[in-house]
C-alpha cells in the first residue's frame, strides 16, 4: 500500500524549532534502528548536530510525527568531496508504504546537487529490507574490508 500517509521531508536545520516531541520521535527511531542498544539524543546534541557544516540531517514527518530519517554526511578526501548515508530508518508503522525510498531519494538528490561524485553506506547482511532498498536504488557492493577500532567501550 504505497503512499497511503500523506508525508513531508524536511532537513532540521538551526531554524527548526526543536520541540521535545520531535526528539522523543527521533529517539524512537534510533530504537527502531539499534534496539536495546539504548541509543538516544537530546535537543543539546541535535542543536550541535544541526549545526555542523558536514551534515544534514533530513527527517520524514506522517501526520506531524517524524516517522523516518537519513542523515547525509559530507566528507572531504584529498581530490573530492564524497558522502556518507547514515540512520536510515522508517517507523515500523508506516514501513511498506515507500517513505524509505522516498527519503533515500532525497538525500541522494541532495548530495547529486552538491557535485558529490559517490555516495557510500554499509548495512549489516541481517538487513534485509534495507539492503534491498540500496540496490533498488542501485548502490552496489564493494569489495573492501570495513574495519573498526573502538576508543571508548
Ligand atoms: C529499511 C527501511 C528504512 C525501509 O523503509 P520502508 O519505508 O519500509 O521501505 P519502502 O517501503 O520505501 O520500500 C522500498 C524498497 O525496499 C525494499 N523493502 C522494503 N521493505 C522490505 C521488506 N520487508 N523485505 C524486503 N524488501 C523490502 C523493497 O525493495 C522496496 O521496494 P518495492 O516495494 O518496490 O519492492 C525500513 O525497513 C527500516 O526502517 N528498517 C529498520 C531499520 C534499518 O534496518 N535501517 C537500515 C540501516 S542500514
Amino acid at each position: 500500500m504505497k503512499n497511503k500517509s500523506k508525508s513531508k521531508i524536511f532537513r532540521l536545520t538551526r531554524e527548526v524549532v526543536f520541540t521535545e516531541n520531535i526528539v522523543k520521535d527521533i529517539n524512537e527511531l534510533l530504537e527502531v534502528l539499534s534496539p536495546g542498544k539504548g541509543k538516544s539524543i537530546n535537543i543539546t546534541r541535535l542543536q550541535k548536530l544541526v549545526g555542523h557544516p558536514f551534515l544534514e540531517i533530513h527527517v520524514i514527518e506522517v501526520a506531524g510525527k517524524v516517522s523516518g530519517m537519513a542523515s547525509l554526511h559530507l566528507m572531504e578526501v584529498m581530490d573530492k568531496t564524497v558522502a556518507r548515508i547514515e540512520d536510515v530508518v522508517v517507523h515500523p508503522k508506516h514501513q511498506g508504504k515507500g517513505l524509505g525510498k522516498k527519503i533515500m531519494s532525497h538525500v541522494i538528490g541532495r548530495a547529486k546537487k552538491k557535485g558529490i561524485v559517490s555516495i557510500e553506506l554499509t548495512s549489516n547482511p541481517k538487513r534485509a529490507a534495507a539492503n534491498k532498498l540500496y540496490q533498488k536504488l542501485k548502490f552496489k557492493p564493494r569489495e573492501t574490508n570495513v574495519y573498526r577500532l573502538k576508543l571508548k567501550k
